[in-house]
């Protein structure tokens, strides 16, 4: 097995959710210096708190699908390994659905450039769920078929199809990582972008009814965050090639579910203010973790019932500050 011991490493939207969470666990590894490019659309610097002043990080506020920037940045700090989370959520897809399809697209055919040139060693790809659609099967394994249903989707379908070009063709080190739905401490919280979780608890703090779309019975597949960067890390290590791998629980929850979970957690009883359905939303997720399992010796650690406890403590505590 190879390690992140003295590599230096990049991360694209290092300073969003799983990004930030993935630039400690690169750090714990004991890479040499750690490189974050984030052009801040919705990551935020206190989620860098933890490292931002180490000697061994740098940040540079920059568009990942910069040729240009990113190449300047690469050769700079002699980058060896890039892990690419950046992209613009999901929800951006109704506000702006060219730049949301675009820049997943632009992003990973930046990077794949300037891994066929030599300019780096290892791409380490992140790809969604949503690249699936909804399940015609289930648990859905890395050869489900793919129906994107947002643009969001498509752009994650697109640049995976992309990568896996180019790795074919030039016979680069790269994989795609296609985890299901994470949650834990740090999701975007804030306006339309946020994602369910954080959402909910914000209404129920505000004194406000969390809202559901469509009819709640939606399932979801959730991994913590914990379990997905330690598939992150285990897909550089175990020098896996060329190959798509899941990272789910195999469990699905239903929407309404979930909020119930976060009311009682709140001991809020003020009930659920249901919206129409997004004519786009994927009704069912629910992953099979066995290629992950064999290639990557991955199985998720954190039982929902635990991860959603941190993850509520945190939403929690960081509201009260906010208001305080
Ligand atoms: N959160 C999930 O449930 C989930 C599930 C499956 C896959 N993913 C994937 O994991 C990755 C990380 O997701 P996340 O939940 O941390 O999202 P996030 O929105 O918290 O983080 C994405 C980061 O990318 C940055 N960014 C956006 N456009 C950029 C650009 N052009 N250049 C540089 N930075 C840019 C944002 O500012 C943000 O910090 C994404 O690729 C996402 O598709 C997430």
């Amino acid at each position: 097995m190879r390690s992140l011991r003295d590599k230096r490493v990049l991360i694209t939207g290092g300073a969003g959710f799983i990004g930030s969470h993935l630039a400690e666990a690169v750090l714990g590894e004991g890479a040499e210096r750690l490189i974050i490019a984030d052009n801040f659309f919705v990551g935020k610097p206190e989620n860098l708190n933890n490292i931002k002043n180490r000697p061994d990080v740098v940040i540079y506020k920059e568009d990942a699908a910069d040729l240009h920037a990113m190449e300047a940045i690469v050769r700079k700090e002699q980058v060896q390994v890039v892990y690419n989370m950046a992209t613009m959520a999901l929800n951006y897809s109704f506000f702006n659905p060219h730049t949301a399809y675009m820049v997943n697209v632009r992003i990973a055919d930046t990077l794949a450039h300037l891994l066929r040139n030599g300019e780096f060693e290892t791409l380490i790809h992140m790809s969604s769920s949503e690249a699936y659609g909804t399940a015609l099967y289930a648990p859905m394994d890395e050869d489900h078929p793919l129906n994107p249903t947002t643009p969001y989707a498509a752009g994650k379908a697109a640049a995976d199809l992309l990568i896996k070009s180019f790795s074919n063709l030039y016979d680069l080190d790269a994989v795609i990582i296609r985890p299901f739905n994470n949650y834990g401490p740090r999701q975007n919280i804030d306006g339309p972008l946020a994602g369910i979780i954080p959402a909910a608890a914000r209404r129920i703090l505000r004194g406000e009814k969390p809202v559901v779309q469509g009819d709640g019975l939606q399932t979801r597949d959730y991994i913590y965050i914990s379990d997905t960067v330690r598939g992150l890390i285990s897909a550089y290590n175990r020098d896996i090639r060329a190959e798509v791998i899941n990272l789910g629980s195999g469990i699905e929850h239903r929407i309404i579910d979930i909020i119930e979970v976060i009311c009682d957690f709140l001991g809020y009883k003020g009930g659920v203010e249901f919206q129409p359905e997004r004519n786009s939303d994927v009704k069912r997720l629910c992953a099979s973790s066995e290629k992950a399992k064999s290639l990557l010796g991955f199985e998720p650690d954190i039982r929902f019932e635990d991860g959603i406890e941190i993850t509520l403590d945190w939403y929690v505590n960081k509201i009260k500050d906010e208001e305080e």
